[in-house]
């Protein structure tokens, strides 16, 4: 692999430079207290798995040049070759906060991120999708461990294309997504980039947690591409919901009115936009 202290390529004491200089200045409460950075694993979620049943403290990020066998949601495989930010984050919420808020947390952070230190006019699509224009940049996959009802720890997998080229994309992805270096038209520094986005997330969930999240949801609408879009929500196994995307509900579920007039809450699923509404034109 290429040796980019700054670009995640390999470089003999890379995992300690790097870890280091993203802490460096980093000053968040929970998120990145402790980073643990891999050259290649399986999946960054199943090592945030491991540590988290071994008693990881909450906020510790693994991070991974490579995945293997990364995943994105309803059972899909995530391309991960060099270049991306692959992380997941172990967090232990208040089992009764809405975890399913956490996944529009995490997108949130990673669109305010791209909108505020790199001027890319990034959107949400409900639930995990962080696009620009129509292509993707960003994947959340977040997982859960509970004992009955009551989550023991939340895993938030951030998958972010950031010096992607379209070259290394593979074929029927090109279309459909896009990267930080293509849209800034030069590399980005993942250092520089980590610690943007660990301290927005830090700041995000601090409000979560403290139940001060009101802002968070009117920023999380005005991004939203969704919302206001007429979209299609495939449940699985026949149940299929269509109509105007309305909002958001206080679980963190897509309020749709159904072209019959009636209102249904679905909390996850496939989401197909059909129409979009043109908005977020300016950052
Ligand atoms: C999706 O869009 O379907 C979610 C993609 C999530 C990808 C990230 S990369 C880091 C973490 N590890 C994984 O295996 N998946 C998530």
């Amino acid at each position: 692999m290429r040796s980019n202290a700054s670009g995640l390529g390999s470089h003999p004491k890379t995992d300690s430079i790097l870890v280091e200089a993203v802490k460096r200045g980093l000053n968040t409460r929970v998120v990145g207290r402790s980073i643990v950075f891999l050259d290649e694993t399986t999946s960054t979620n199943d090592e945030a798995k491991k540590l988290a049943t071994q008693g990881a403290t909450e906020g510790t990020v693994v991070l991974a040049k490579v995945q293997t066998a990364g995943r994105g949601r309803l059972g899909r495989q995530w391309y991960s070759p060099p270049g991306g930010v692959w992380m997941s984050i172990i967090l232990r919420p208040d089992p009764y906060r809405v975890i399913q808020k956490i996944t529009l947390l995490a997108g949130l952070a990673v669109a305010k991120t791209l909108r505020t230190f790199y001027k890319i006019n990034a959107v949400l699509k409900w639930p995990n999708d962080v696009l620009v224009g129509d292509k993707k940049i960003c994947g959340i996959l977040t997982e859960g461990t509970f004992e009955g009802e009551i989550p023991l720890y939340v895993l938030v997998g951030i998958g972010l294309n950031a010096n992607i080229d379209e070259e290394a994309l593979r074929e029927e992805l090109r279309s459909e997504a896009t990267s930080v270096k293509k849209l800034i038209r030069k590399e980005v520094s993942i250092i520089e980039l980590l610690r943007h986005l660990l301290k927005t997330l830090d700041q995000d969930y601090q409000s979560f947690v403290s139940n001060k999240d009101e802002k968070l949801w009117s920023e999380y609408a005005k991004l939203s591409s969704t919302i206001g879009s007429d979209v299609r929500v495939d449940l699985g196994e026949g149940e299929v919901y269509e109509g105007r995307a309305e909002g958001i509900s206080p679980e963190g579920g897509l309020i749709i009115k159904t072209e019959g007039g009636s209102m249904v809450t679905v909390l996850g699923g496939d989401c197909i936009h059909l129409k979009t509404k043109r908005k977020h034109e300016k950052g």
